[in-house]
């Protein structure tokens, strides 16, 4: 059962390593950042050749902000830049763009451009790239279920409509770059039964073949769901 409906349709990304690719090269760790975010550019550009409907790209985590203040400005800097650049591609190419996490704590100047952004894709209705921008799945859980509770009983359906990807589909495929088995507080729920592919390979070093790779994995995993 569980392969006749392997295609992936939703696939996230914890995308780490770019400090220690920095380091292998001896740059500064900004530098594995820029290198980031041309990995995450080509494989944009790859994943909607490949057919998935949602792409969720982890960038910055609730608990990033115990980084030091110049790395973190560097982030957000970055973060702009791609946007600037990149946002008229995405309108052309039909992509939607998306946040999740709990962006309006950003820079007053990032959250205006990511409203401008996500105004500008809101009628596209090609694939869906979420961007997870203070994302932390517990503080995303507990959002969810306040609002549950604002409207009435909690129950997982109803705490699942609240979740920043209530919109997406079912997350099919969680991958994790840089060799780390942990999911770092990204997509918790949503988890629940993703199937998982962990490389070794360092973030900025990752192109859409490693991509297709997973995809390929997934499609021969068998997903049972509990059922036999
Ligand atoms: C991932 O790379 C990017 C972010 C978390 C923003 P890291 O900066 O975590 O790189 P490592 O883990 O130190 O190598
Ligand atoms: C997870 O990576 C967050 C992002 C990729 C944005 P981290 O580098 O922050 O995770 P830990 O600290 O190794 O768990
Ligand atoms: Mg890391």
């Amino acid at each position: 059962m569980g392969k006749a409906m392997s295609r992936a349709r939703h696939v996230a990304i914890i995308m780490d390593g770019n400090g220690r690719w920095a380091k292998k090269r001896h740059l500064p760790r900004v530098v594995g950042h820029q290198r980031g975010v041309e990995a995450v550019r080509k494989l944009v550009r790859a994943a909607g050749a490949m057919g998935l409907e949602a792409l969720t790209l982890y960038a910055f985590s609730t608990e990033n902000w115990r980084r030091p203040e110049d790395e973190i400005s560097a982030l957000m800097g970055l973060l702009k830049r791609f946007i600037l650049s990149d946002l008229e591609e995405f309108a052309a190419d039909n992509v939607r763009l998306k946040i999740i996490g709990d962006y309006k704590a950003l820079p007053a100047d990032v959250v205006e451009l990511i409203e401008g952004a996500i105004a500008r894709t809101a009628a596209n209705t090609g694939s869906t790239l979420a961007v997870a921008l203070n994302y932390g799945a517990q503080d995303e859980i507990a959002r969810a279920a306040r609002a549950a509770a604002a409207k009435g009983e909690i129950t997982p359906e109803t705490i699942a409509a609240e979740l920043d990807t209530a919109d997406l589909p079912p997350l099919d495929l969680l991958i994790r770059t840089s060799g780390e088995i942990r999911l770092s507080n990204f997509l918790l729920w949503q988890a629940a039964y993703a199937e998982m592919w962990f490389t070794d390979v360092l973030w900025p070093d990752f192109t859409p073949a490693h991509l297709e790779e997973a995809l390929a994995a997934f499609a021969d995993r068998e997903r049972r769901y509990g059922g036999r």
